[in-house]
C-alpha cells in the first residue's frame, strides 16, 4: 500500500531539523567558548526546551514502523484468561498482548500486573482496555470471556448466557481486527465456536475451538502415569465434545507406534482387567474435580490454548485435536463444531485429518452432534 507523507511524518522531520539544528548550535558555541555550557556535553545545557527524550532520541526513519506482526489478544481476563495469557507470554508467541475485560479495576489490575513483570519477558506491549479499539490488527484472538460452570452444572447449561456475550464481543473484535483467526475458548466451547463462526461471518478456517486438545492432554497425562512414560511419549486422541460426550479413539493409543490395544484387544471396553476405560472417564470427571478442589480450571487450559497459538503464529502445520464444522465427515449431518485432528497454521485451520474410526466411535461422534444441534437450533443468534 502507498501512502502519501502523513502530517506526522512532516511533524516528526521539522523535530528532527530542529534537533539536528540545536545540537550544532550547541557544539558550535562549545567550540568559540568551552566555559559557556553548564558541562562538557554539547546536548547538557538547561537553557534549550528539549526533553530528555528529544536530546537522546533522534528519529531517522521516514516511513511510519511497521508495527506488530503477532498481535494476540486475550478476551476476558479471569482465571482461564489470565492463564492464556500469562502462557502465551512465557512462551514468547507475541510481539503485542492485549486485554479486554467488562470489568475495568480488574482487567487495570491484571495489565499492570503483567507490565511490571516486563522485564522478564520479551513481549514489547501489554496493552488493555475496555474499548475494542486496543486490540486492532490482531493475529490471534482467544475469546475467554464469559460465565463459568459452576459446580455440578453441565457445560451445555452455561450456553444462553454466554451467547448473548459473544453478540456483543464478536462483532467488536472483528470491526477492528478483520483478519484475525478466532480462537474460542468459553464453555459449552463447541456451540460457542459455531455462533463465533456465524456471528463474525469469517470463514470456517479461521474460527477455531479450543476443543479437546485439552482434553487430549489430561489422557495423555493419565495414561503417562500409568505406563510412567512422560506424556509427549505418549499417544492417544480424544475427539467429538469438549467434555460429557468426548469420544477416546482406543485403536490409536501407542507409545513408539507400538498399538496398545494390539497389545491388549479388551483396551477401553467392559471386562478389561486393567480398566483403562477409568482413564476416560478420569478425563471427563478431571475439570469438575479440578473445578470442585479449586473453584475453577485455569493452568491446563492456558496451557493447552499457548500450544495451539503457538502452533498458527509459527505456522508449524502441527495436528491438534480442535473443534471445526464437521458437517458432512463421519457420518455427521448438522452443522456442527466438534473435535478432529486439525493442522494450524498462520492461515488458520488448513486441513483435517481422516481418523479410521470403528462403527462405535463414529456412532458416538453423531450422537453428540445430534445432542449439540438440539441445543443448537433453540439459540437466537
Ligand atoms: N474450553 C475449555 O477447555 C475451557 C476450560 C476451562 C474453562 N473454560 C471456560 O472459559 C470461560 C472463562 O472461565 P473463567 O474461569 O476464566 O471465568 P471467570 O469468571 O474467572 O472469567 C470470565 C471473565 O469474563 C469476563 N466477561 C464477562 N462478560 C464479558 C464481556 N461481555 N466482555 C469481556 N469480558 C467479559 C468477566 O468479567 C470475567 O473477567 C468459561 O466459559 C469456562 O467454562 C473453557
Amino acid at each position: 500500500m502507498t501512502r502519501t507523507r502523513s502530517s506526522r511524518h512532516i511533524r516528526s522531520d521539522s523535530r528532527r531539523d530542529r534537533h539536528f539544528f540545536l545540537r550544532r548550535q550547541a557544539a558550535h558555541r562549545e567550540e568559540e567558548d568551552p566555559q559557556s555550557g553548564s558541562s562538557s556535553h554539547p546536548l547538557c545545557y538547561s537553557n534549550l526546551k528539549m526533553s530528555t527524550k528529544e536530546k537522546l532520541i533522534s528519529h531517522v526513519m521516514k516511513e511510519e514502523p511497521v508495527g506488530s506482526q503477532t498481535k494476540v489478544t486475550v478476551v476476558g481476563v479471569g482465571m482461564v484468561g489470565m492463564a492464556c495469557a500469562m502462557s502465551v507470554l512465557l512462551k514468547d508467541l507475541c510481539d503485542e498482548l492485549a486485554l479486554v475485560d467488562v470489568m475495568e479495576d480488574k482487567l487495570k489490575g491484571e495489565a499492570m500486573d503483567l507490565q511490571h513483570g516486563a522485564l522478564f519477558l520479551k513481549t514489547h506491549k501489554i496493552v488493555a482496555d475496555k474499548d475494542y479499539s486496543v486490540t486492532a490488527n490482531s493475529k490471534v484472538v482467544v475469546v475467554t470471556a464469559g460465565a463459568r460452570q459452576q459446580e455440578g452444572e453441565s457445560r451445555l447449561n452455561l450456553v444462553q448466557r454466554n451467547v448473548n456475550i459473544f453478540k456483543f464481543i464478536i462483532p467488536n473484535i472483528v470491526k477492528y481486527s478483520p483478519n484475525c483467526i478466532l480462537m474460542v475458548v468459553s464453555n459449552p466451547v463447541d456451540i460457542l465456536t459455531y455462533v463465533a463462526w456465524k456471528l463474525s461471518g469469517f470463514p470456517r478456517h479461521r474460527v477455531i475451538g479450543s476443543g479437546t486438545n485439552l482434553d487430549s492432554a489430561r489422557f495423555r497425562h493419565l495414561m503417562g502415569e500409568k505406563l510412567n512414560i512422560h506424556p509427549s511419549s505418549c499417544h492417544g486422541w480424544i475427539i467429538g465434545e469438549h467434555g460429557d460426550s468426548s469420544v477416546p479413539v482406543w485403536s490409536g493409543v501407542n507409545v513408539a507406534g507400538v498399538s496398545l490395544q494390539c497389545l491388549n484387544p479388551k483396551m477401553g471396553a467392559e471386562g478389561d482387567t486393567e480398566n483403562w476405560k477409568e482413564v476416560h472417564k478420569m478425563v471427563v470427571e478431571g475439570a469438575y474435580e479440578v473445578i470442585r478442589l479449586k473453584g475453577y480450571t485455569s493452568w491446563a487450559i492456558g496451557m493447552s490454548v499457548a500450544d495451539l497459538v503457538e502452533s498458527i503464529l509459527k505456522n508449524m502445520h502441527k495436528v491438534h485435536p480442535v473443534s471445526t464444522l464437521v458437517q458432512g465427515m463421519h457420518g455427521v449431518k448438522d452443522e456442527v463444531f466438534l473435535s478432529i485432528p486439525c493442522v494450524l497454521g498462520n492461515s488458520g485451520l488448513t486441513d483435517v485429518i481422516h481418523m479410521t474410526l470403528k462403527a462405535e466411535e463414529e456412532k458416538q461422534l453423531v450422537k453428540s452432534a445430534e445432542t449439540l444441534w438440539g441445543v443448537q437450533k433453540e439459540l437466537t443468534l
